[in-house]
């Protein structure tokens, strides 16, 4: 069932497939194909000063997200920012420590929410808006381009934790000891996010993601109040102000839950990560309308060679027939080679050959 018609659903391969169009080759970005394995990458960002500078410079920024289009001719370019790009707004003090990853000043009691002030976003989404203008200009007609957002459990994990964990266990904590203020966090995140999702779709942004990269740590109840309800309420948010743009859901690492994630939230895509089996994935929500997206191990992506190839063309038989469009299970890491990349989109744009 289309679901939604995009803008430029005529001019972009990307598109087709929201609007319940399946094609024997189909379209390919990846997460995080912008990225520390390009050295073209490697040489802005040295330049660039901190990763937040680069984030911030809407030329540098616009050049980065450019370059996988450049160097590969995806179908889609991912707006170049990074989900903690809300909380900084925010107000929240936010690190990119070399090697470390993101540290955050730690916000895990009702006190420190105090320190959360949506009056002062407007500043720093004016550069990322402005980004994705400047990438819009210079985008072939042929590509789209998606804007994203954290999902306001993700970015809460580390907004409580302060940084990345295995088991997310701050926020967890946060969350069951004091649900009212946890709750409140969740609903500022969430009303960010749509204005922050509003404001890349103005600037040109033809669909958005929503990356859930943590929505797997839940049990069934925190997962419905604290992952389906928020995405529920941003979909439905988009929805009425731009009916047109699809929206692709990524709960990562949610397995079970993702028909149900599916259903409640409305989302129009869902972004499957490599664990999950599409053969019976397909079955089980066919009758939801929504478009697949996904689900090629990173780490194949490394590996390269025989064993690569042969999921892919696995993967492009799974998905025969359905909306589909190829990405990764989740981004692709520094340590993979150019050339693997290359490979991996000459075999899916040479389709389901017989
Ligand atoms: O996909 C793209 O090409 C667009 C850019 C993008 C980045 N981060 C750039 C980035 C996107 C969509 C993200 C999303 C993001 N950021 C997520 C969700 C997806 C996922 O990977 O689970 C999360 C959890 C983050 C938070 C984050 N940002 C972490 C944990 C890290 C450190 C780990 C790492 O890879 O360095 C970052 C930093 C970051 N975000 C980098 C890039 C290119 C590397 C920073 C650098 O270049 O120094």
């Amino acid at each position: 069932m289309p679901r939604r018609t995009p803008a430029r659903l005529d001019q972009c391969p990307f598109l087709k497939p929201f609007a319940g169009q399946a094609a024997n080759a189909p379209p390919i970005w990846l997460m995080r194909q912008a990225g520390r394995y390009l050295p073209e990458y490697r040489e802005v960002r040295a330049k660039a000063g901190t990763f937040l500078d680069l984030c911030y410079n809407p030329a540098l920024a616009a050049e980065v997200t450019l370059q996988p289009i450049n160097r590969y001719g995806f179908d889609a370019a991912i707006l170049f920012s990074d989900i903690l790009i809300v909380p900084h707004a925010l107000g929240q003090h936010v690190d990119f420590k070399e090697g470390e990853g993101p540290v955050l000043e730690p916000i895990n009691s009702v006190e420190g929410l105090s320190r959360l002030d949506t009056s002062k976003t407007v500043d720093k989404f004016g550069s990322i808006y402005e980004t994705v203008a400047r990438v819009r200009d210079r985008l072939p007609t042929q590509t789209a381009l998606i804007g994203f957002c954290g999902a306001p459990w993700t970015v809460a994990t580390y907004v409580v934790g302060g940084k990345g964990s295995p088991d997310q266990a701050a926020a967890r904590l946060f969350a069951y000891r004091d649900p009212e203020a946890f709750s409140r966090l969740i609903d500022t995140l969430t009303a960010t996010s749509i204005e922050y999702l509003s404001g890349q779709i103005l600037a040109g942004a033809d669909v958005v993601q929503i990356f859930d990269s943590w929505a797997g740590s839940l049990p069934v109840d925190q997962l419905e109040r604290w992952v389906t309800a928020p995405t529920r309420q941003i979909v439905n948010a988009l929805n009425a102000r731009h009916p047109n743009v699809p929206i692709i859901g990524f709960p990562r690492a949610a397995g079970v839950h993702v028909p149900h994630y599916i259903d409640e939230t409305g989302v129009d895509g869902i972004g499957i990560d490599a664990t999950m089996p599409i053969p019976e994935l397909k079955e089980r929500i066919a009758d939801l309308g929504v478009v697949l997206q996904g689900n090629l191990d990173p780490l194949l992506l490394v590996t390269g060679g025989a064993a690569m190839e042969a999921r892919i063309r696995e993967i492009l038989a799974e998905t025969a027939g359905a909306p589909f469009v190829f990405n990764l299970g989740h981004g692709i890491v520094p340590q993979t080679p150019p050339s693997h990349v290359a490979r991996l989109v000459d075999i899916v744009r040479e389709g389901r050959v017989a």
